[in-house]
């Protein structure tokens, strides 16, 4: 017999319990250098200095683990024990408030949007994970998306006829088909090899997504046109979570804390310093739209809050609208 086994079994014959380590797998598919995959990192630190090695969080980055439908469903048979999917992904979950981020123009800048996901509108929505056996425990930023293709989007009429990537979420087919073109739901680890082969022709997403997946590589074109936001709800396995030591859990939550504080001041710096690679790279064209451009997407996108009120909620969508100071008069 090994001392250590010697140990333990004379520490149980003495009623003493050994203390075996939680390992807490947390799975996302982004790259190790985004938002994400850094502030997943820091929690891991985090959660061994607090809980003194109690805890050990493993992150397996870029898909390693699970592709985003995968994960969902690894999270709620407790395969992992905490994600950290965009707000587009809930839908297929049952939980189609969630898409209201994904509404296009509804948030001006990042303070507008910490408006709902620090404020009770944001607790309201990871309440709702719970009948899922989900427990919500914090947001985290990426950013602001952008569009890309291999031809130049300028004008509304550019994404006419053209097949774009997106995550899946209703509300962004509904933004796709306003300016005329045809939204593909792919996973996101698929992206760009579809971008490679032409099986779908352009994509959304923010610049550090873009630019650690190499998606410069396969498009000529990116447009800066900060169209809609892209961020997450960090969730975990409620079972799992409700059994764990009080003391342990709160240790966990302080850790959330700091790394939800940490993710939201690196979030807009690794975005601009992915949009520094992707120009340095001269493989993409950077265009940013001018106002009126703009602004013609915007009014082209804005019936899409309309025709998705009833998916999203109408309740959530004024709660949002109220918290932001958003009057949908204006679109
Ligand atoms: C995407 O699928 O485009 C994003 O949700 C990936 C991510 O997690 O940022």
């Amino acid at each position: 017999m090994k001392l250590k086994t010697i140990l333990a079994a004379a520490l149980l014959a003495a009623g003493m319990s050994v203390s075996a380590q939680t390992v807490i797998k947390f799975s996302h598919v982004v790259a190790a250098d985004t938002p994400k995959g850094k502030a997943s990192v820091f929690f891991a630190q985090k959660a061994a200095e607090l809980t003194k090695g109690k805890v050990k969080v493993e992150v397996y980055a870029n898909s390693a683990l699970y592709k985003d439908k995968e994960e969902m469903e690894a999270l709620q048979i407790g395969s992992v024990q905490m994600l950290a999917p965009s707000l587009a992904k809930f839908g297929p979950l049952g939980v189609k408030e969630f898409e209201a981020f994904d509404l296009p123009f509804i948030f001006d800048d990042t303070a507008d949007l910490h408006k709902v996901t620090q404020g009770p509108v944001g607790a309201a929505l990871l309440a709702k994970l719970e009948p899922r056996g989900i427990k919500g425990l914090a947001y985290w930023d990426n950013g602001f998306k952008s569009f890309s293709a291999n031809t130049p989007l300028k004008a509304v009429a550019d994404y006419k006829g053209k097949k774009f990537r997106i995550q899946s979420s209703k509300v962004l087919e509904e933004e796709i088909r306003s300016v005329g073109g045809i939204a593909q739901v792919m996973a996101f680890s698929e992206v760009y090899q579809a971008l490679q082969t032409g099986v779908v022709d352009g994509t959304e997403n923010p610049i550090s997504n873009f630019y650690t997946q190499k998606m410069h590589e396969v498009q000529k074109h990116l447009s800066l046109t900060n169209h809609g936001y892209l961020g997450y709800a960090v969730i975990v396995n409620k079972k799992f979570w409700d059994a764990l030591p009080a003391d342990v859990r709160g240790q966990l939550e302080q850790a959330m804390n700091e790394a939800t504080v940490y993710a939201n001041k690196i979030a807009q710096e690794e975005n601009d310093l992915s949009l520094d690679g992707v120009k340095k790279s001269g493989k993409t064209t950077v265009y940013v739209p001018t106002k009126e451009e703009r602004m013609a997407l915007k009014k082209a996108m804005a019936p899409v809050h309309t025709k998705m009120a009833d998916r999203v909620g109408k309740e959530t969508l004024q709660q949002i609208y109220q918290a932001t100071g958003f009057d949908p008069s204006t679109l």
